[in-house]
């Protein structure tokens, strides 16, 4: 099977220090994949090198068979590349459902002001299309509220539905639970399985709870100051030595802070 995404040996130097260090990974549609590592081992510098956001040192990335290395952030969401920051970033001035169809605008490359000269019809459906977004992630009901008035559990789901306007490919959450303890974590953790499945898409989180990504991803790549250092079934990869003493070990010794 030919995977959706391919990323080889791609690294990121920031002066002295390879923050991402010739990491390659491969994400088939509709899997859920689990990257894990301590603070600062490069998990969201890796993410904003797929995403566009950062341009890399060296290595490629290929989309669908398409070598989309270092296409802007703006391209690779019209490729099918959606994803999530690890501290939301809604507007707060707008309501929950403008929200996502600000970010179905963006895909499709339309200035906001579209949506007020456009006639009625053409809003209609954007705004139908954002609804059927909010719906995945259970929001729907909420939809013309402020989105100033979302709690952080609210707030990453809607994160999610607005992840989900680019994402006819691919999906990029980082920390999407931080911040959300137990059943509010493991709620989300099951969306987010759940949404990869239902729409097809391939999706790659960055989660520091372990149990959470052992539940609710396929596979686990583990990253420690740039590079992998484990990656396979998620059983199998919680027990290699390498990764209790890297990560797991660390977080048990309380030593183990956010970034
Ligand atoms: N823009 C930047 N300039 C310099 N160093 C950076 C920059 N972004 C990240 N780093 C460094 O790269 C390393 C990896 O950071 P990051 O990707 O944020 O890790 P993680 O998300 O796993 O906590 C850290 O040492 C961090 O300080
Ligand atoms: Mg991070």
């Amino acid at each position: 099977m030919n995977p959706i995404l391919q990323v080889e040996k791609i690294a990121k130097q920031y002066g002295g220090l390879r923050a991402v260090d010739d990491v390659s990974l491969t994400l088939e549609l509709g899997e859920v994949v689990g990257l894990i590592g301590p603070n600062g081992s490069g998990k969201t510098t890796f993410v904003n090198l797929i995403t566009g956001y950062v341009e890399p040192t060296s290595g490629t990335v290929t989309l669908g068979g398409t070598d989309v290395t270092a296409r802007s952030p703006h391209r690779l969401a019209q490729a099918g590349v959606g994803r999530t920051y690890q501290v939301p970033r809604l507007f707060s001035s707008l309501s929950i459902v403008e929200n996502i169809e600000a970010a179905l605008l963006f895909v499709r490359r339309q200035p906001q002001i579209w949506r007020v000269l456009t006639p009625r019809t053409g809003r209609a459906s954007l705004r139908r299309e954002a609804i059927e977004l909010l719906d995945m992630v259970g929001m729907a009901h909420v939809a013309d509220r402020g989105a100033a008035s979302l709690s952080l559990g609210e707030s990453r789901r809607v994160e999610i539905a607005r992840g989900l306007a680019a994402a006819r490919r691919i999906l990029v959450l980082d920390e999407p639970v931080a911040g959300l303890q137990g059943e509010d974590a493991m709620n989300v953790g099951r969306l987010i399985a759940e949404t990869a499945r239902a729409r097809d898409i391939g999706v790659i989180v960055i989660e520091h709870n372990v149990p959470l990504v052992r539940r609710f991803c396929d596979r686990l790549v583990v990253l420690n100051l740039g590079r992998v250092i484990a990656a396979g079934p998620c059983e199998d990869v919680v027990r290699m030595p390498q990764v209790v003493e890297a990560y797991i070990g660390k977080e048990a010794s309380g030593s183990h802070g956010r970034s």
